[in-house]
């Protein structure tokens, strides 16, 4: 579904960014992968063909960086068919009158910095048929108490998109949003073990699993899947809307 298209995934060596990364290349993509540390880039793509894959170490927050990671697939490749705009932190998690004041600045700084940097700098090199996808949450959809930045930052990737979304469909350049519910990865479990102490001791697991009627987390490869059709000529007339793979969770 993906013969010969060059995607660059940011959050690259992370859970749903690797999983996506190995979807893609499986679809015959060619894929630069794109993430804070080159240890981890290198631990990550270890077990994927070397043939069609590149890393590069870059905070999407900074401008020079950005640049460099879409100079990097340029130049390799030729140009950039789907970006993946993935890369995410969470935050702190607590209550508002104790919250930092500082609290979202580097929250915003990645999820919707990074993202709109990312846009701007590959949109140049992006032409028909081109496809972004902004890897928001369910956080995006509905608010969290306590889990203040990160759940303002995902509502705020919707608003990118969407300007986005009717700015590039001239271009035929598609550009959607990608809202996955709670997934099984360490990124979630460390949401769910800061958010146990809000609900008394609870265990934000279990009642997260309760809340959500298919009854379970997602797996990587579950959003990985939906940002494949996002990223394909599956989804040729879908652009500025919101995809949520969340086993019923916002149903
Ligand atoms: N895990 C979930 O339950 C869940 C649910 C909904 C949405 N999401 C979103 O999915 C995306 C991927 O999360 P994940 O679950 O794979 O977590 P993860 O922590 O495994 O992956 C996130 C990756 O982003 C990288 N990253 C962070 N800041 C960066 C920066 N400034 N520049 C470049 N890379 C940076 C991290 O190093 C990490 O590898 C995030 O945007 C997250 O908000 C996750």
């Amino acid at each position: 579904m993906l013969q010969d298209k060059v995607c660059v995934i940011t959050g690259g060596s992370g859970s749903i960014g690797l999983a996506t990364a190995r979807l893609f290349i499986e679809q015959g993509a060619k894929v630069l992968l794109v993430d804070l540390s080159q240890a981890a880039l290198d631990s990550a793509v270890a077990d994927l063909p070397s043939d069609g894959v590149a890393t590069c170490v870059a905070d999407v927050g900074d401008v020079a960086q950005t640049r460099a990671f879409v100079d990097q697939a340029v130049t390799r490749w030729g140009r950039i068919d789907v970006l993946f705009c993935n890369a995410g932190n969470s935050g702190v998690i607590g209550g508002i009158e104790d919250y930092p004041d500082d609290g979202l600045d580097n929250v915003f700084r990645v999820h919707v910095r990074g993202a709109f940097l990312g846009c701007k700098y590959a949109v140049p090199h992006m032409n028909a048929g081109g496809s972004i996808i902004i890897n928001s949450s369910v956080a995006g959809l509905g608010g969290s108490p306590g889990i203040y930045a990160y759940c303002t930052a995902k509502h705020a990737q919707i608003g990118l998109m969407r300007s986005l979304a009717k700015e590039l469909a001239a271009k035929r350049i598609r550009v959607n949003s990608l809202h996955p519910g709670p997934i099984d990865n360490a990124f979630q479990t460390h949401i769910e073990d800061s958010f146990s102490p809000l609900m008394g001791g609870g265990d934000a697991t279990a009642l997260m699993n309760s809340m959500i009627p298919m009854g379970r987390h997602g797996q990587p490869l579950e959003i990985a899947k939906a940002a494949l059709f996002l990223a394909s000529d599956m989804s040729s007339f879908t652009t500025g809307s919101m995809l949520v793979a969340d086993g019923g969770f916002t149903a």
